[in-house]
């Protein structure tokens, strides 16, 4: 009897080598685009304490309340893994005394997150997060900058029909007016909450505004809108992350039902949106702002941050619907052919020295006929073919032929490997 087969997890993807060219190159552009604006990059642990996330994402929040990932480890400690890098990375700032570096401390990290969710398009258990935190800068420029290294990401990766959706949520003082009027105006109407926003209304009437309940959301379009309460400062700074985008050129539209799904946020949130997404939320591909409290309240000293992080598999869906021709070229450049089984051992050595060189070579590994291995050599992607039989061995000569051109006519080259590489350096700069 057949041995049974063990299927992934719900939730879960496999990215196979035929897909992965296109994330290799996003995130390569993403970690270009980061360090051409000097953030550096960080890596975090997958789980943490699961009062990390408790606290600096918010126990009120769906993401800590319904949807982590959290068990007990063999030593009794509560443990969960990671729903977002923001809380991690503010955790290692803190504990490894970053702050103690010149500001702004910006970083940058590719993660996976983990989180317990209705599985459906776009919403997955497992995905994966590219994103910037920066520490300690009050001034709206950095706000700014960050937009502006997103736009310019975008822009590389040729992502159209997007937009940045922005709004600022105010500092403390500017929230408390704000829920206070978001109280009267729901009071009122409770009878007509879903049960979940009759539940957030009295702990966290902001939340309301988030909801995907229909009748929930005729009510949120016509709620106060927080910037009507932003005090003097507030104000300040949003206007003036705005005349910084108009500066630049970068498009946006303010958009006050933006509120974020996480608690630690302050003054200016923003997402970045596909236009013609349908399913729900899953054309938001990034998220993020502002939030000048989280350091302080998880132990460290008080210092203000903003970060973003994109979704990665929402981002890596968006190129392919708009067609982006952006791939990692994993091709081989050479497979060379063996005529005779004589041959293998001389062949076995010019792959050894030409890879030793930096060239990416394949041979045939399944003791073919030479005529299999022609037909391997034509059917897989390496772009040319070195044929080596018993004359090329005796005259230390070959050929080679582009496999993905018939037309060019080959190349003759002495079998020493610097020469070939070097021919190949030709060969591939012009190409
Ligand atoms: P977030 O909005 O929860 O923010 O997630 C950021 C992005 O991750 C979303 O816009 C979406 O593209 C992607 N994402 C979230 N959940 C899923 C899921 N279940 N499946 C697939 N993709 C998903 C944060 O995580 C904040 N840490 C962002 C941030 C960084 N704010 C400041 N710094």
């Amino acid at each position: 009897m057949k041995t049974k087969t063990i299927k992934s997890l719900k939730g879960t993807h496999d990215i196979l080598p035929n897909e992965v060219g296109i994330w290799q190159e996003a995130e390569a552009i993403f970690h270009e685009v980061c360090t051409q604006f000097a953030y550096k990059e960080i890596r975090i642990p997958a789980i943490e304490y699961t009062e990390l996330f408790q606290r600096g994402v918010g126990d009120t929040t769906d993401v800590v309340n319904k949807e982590m990932y959290s068990f007990e480890d063999r030593g009794g400690r509560n443990i969960s893994l990671r729903p977002e890098g923001t809380a991690g990375v503010v955790r290692s700032f803190i504990e490894h005394g970053l702050s103690s570096e010149p500001f702004p401390v910006k970083l940058f990290y590719l993660i996976t997150a983990y989180r317990a969710e209705n599985v459906q398009a776009g919403r997955y258990r497992e995905f994966r997060q590219f994103g910037v935190e920066a520490f300690g800068s009050d001034d709206p420029s950095i706000d700014i900058e960050i937009i502006s290294l997103l736009d310019i990401y975008f822009k590389r990766l040729s992502i159209k029909n997007a937009s940045i959706r922005i709004n600022s949520i105010g500092d403390k003082e500017s929230r408390e007016t704000y829920k206070e009027r978001l109280l009267s105006y729901y009071k009122p109407l409770e009878d007509k909450l879903c049960p979940t926003c009759k539940e957030r209304l009295y702990k966290n009437p902001m939340r309301l505004l988030d909801c995907k309940e229909n009748s929930c959301k005729l009510l949120a379009q016509e709620a106060p809108k927080i910037l009507d309460s932003l005090n003097a400062e507030s104000k300040e700074h949003f206007e003036t992350v705005l005349h910084g985008l108009d500066n630049l050129g970068i498009k946006y539209v303010v958009d006050p039902m933006i509120v974020r799904g996480l608690d630690y946020y302050t003054k200016t949130v923003f997402e970045f949106v596909l236009d013609d997404s349908t399913a729900a939320q899953a054309g938001t591909i990034c998220g993020g702002g502002r939030y000048d409290s989280l350091v302080a309240s998880l132990g460290g000293q008080d210092c203000s941050g903003i970060g973003f992080s994109i979704g990665g598999e929402r981002l890596v869906r968006a190129l392919m619907d708009c067609g982006a021709e952006i791939s990692k070229d994993n091709r081989v450049d050479l497979f060379i052919a063996t005529q005779s089984k004589e041959c293998k051992t001389y062949v076995d050595k010019l792959a050894y020295d030409l890879r030793k060189l930096g060239l990416r070579v394949e041979i045939d590994l399944c003791d073919r006929s030479f005529k299999a291995q022609m037909k391997y050599a034509n059917k897989s992607d390496a772009k040319y073919l070195l044929v080596i039989g018993d004359n090329e061995v005796e005259s230390l000569k070959g050929s080679i032929r582009d496999l993905r051109n018939r037309d060019v006519q080959d190349v003759e080259t002495s079998l020493n490997a610097k020469e070939i590489f070097e021919l190949f350096s030709g060969l591939i700069n012009n190409n």
